[in-house]
């Protein structure tokens, strides 16, 4: 099996998500036998955002692409080969303004593209996810609780438009661990990462 993390914290010290995730591949890896297993690191190396160039070249057929096109579409080219090499996602996607930090939204912004990762017919306006057969865990800390179904959840732009976004290129099998309560007092923390690290010993040997 071939997993893609994908780290979108901008902190190295002290991120759940990134210490959560490394847990979680660890125990990952020994229950499973063959793991591949490769990092895109969009907190610390944040993709380019796309440009009037990039637009342009990823609205034309690639055979029509001048150089100057093609060149500015090679950074989304490789992080789609990567998306798609893998069987498994795993991202770890503090909220960042109820919403996915902004180097996250670049990185999707590069990797959702027609033809590539999602398909259009004009003639019945449907769309078609082409980044089928994989799943998708999300690790979510927040400082506050923001949870779906928690009197706050409605403001939880996160996890919740990330399932829509990985459901529109194909991605349907999507769990979410929310870490919830950061900021609150240690013990309550604590408690928090407790349950999400449980959740995610179980998934090591479930996903
Ligand atoms: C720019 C920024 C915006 C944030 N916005 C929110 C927010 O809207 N809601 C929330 O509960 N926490 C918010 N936080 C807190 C983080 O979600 C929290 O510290 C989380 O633990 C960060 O993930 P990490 O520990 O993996 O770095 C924000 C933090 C930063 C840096």
């Amino acid at each position: 099996m071939k997993l893609l993390e994908i780290q979108s914290s901008v902190r190295q010290e002290g991120s759940i998500s990134r210490c959560l995730s490394d847990e979680f591949v660890q125990a990952w890896q020994m229950s499973h036998c063959g793991i591949q297993h490769k990092k895109r690191d969009v907190g610390i190396n944040p993709p380019a955002h796309p440009t009037g160039l990039w637009t342009k070249a990823n609205y034309t057929l690639p055979e029509k692409r001048s150089d100057q096109m093609a060149a500015a579409l090679t950074e989304s080219e490789k992080l789609i080969e990567e998306l798609l090499w893998a069987d498994r996602l795993l991202l770890g996607v503090p909220m960042y303004n109820f919403s996915i930090p902004s180097t996250l939204k670049a990185y999707l912004d590069n990797v959702v593209r027609i033809n590539r990762t999602f398909t259009f017919d004009p003639a019945t306006y449907t769309f078609e996810g082409l980044a089928k057969g994989k799943k998708a865990l999300i690790i979510t800390p927040s400082a506050g609780n923001f949870v779906v179904g928690t009197p706050q959840g409605e403001m939880n732009f996160c996890d919740t438009y990330l399932r829509s976004l990985l459901g529109f290129i194909g991605i349907d099998d999507v769990t979410v661990v929310p870490v919830p309560d950061q900021f609150m007092s240690d013990e309550i923390r604590q408690r928090e990462i407790a349950t999400a690290r449980a959740k995610l010993m179980k998934l090591a040997t479930d996903w």
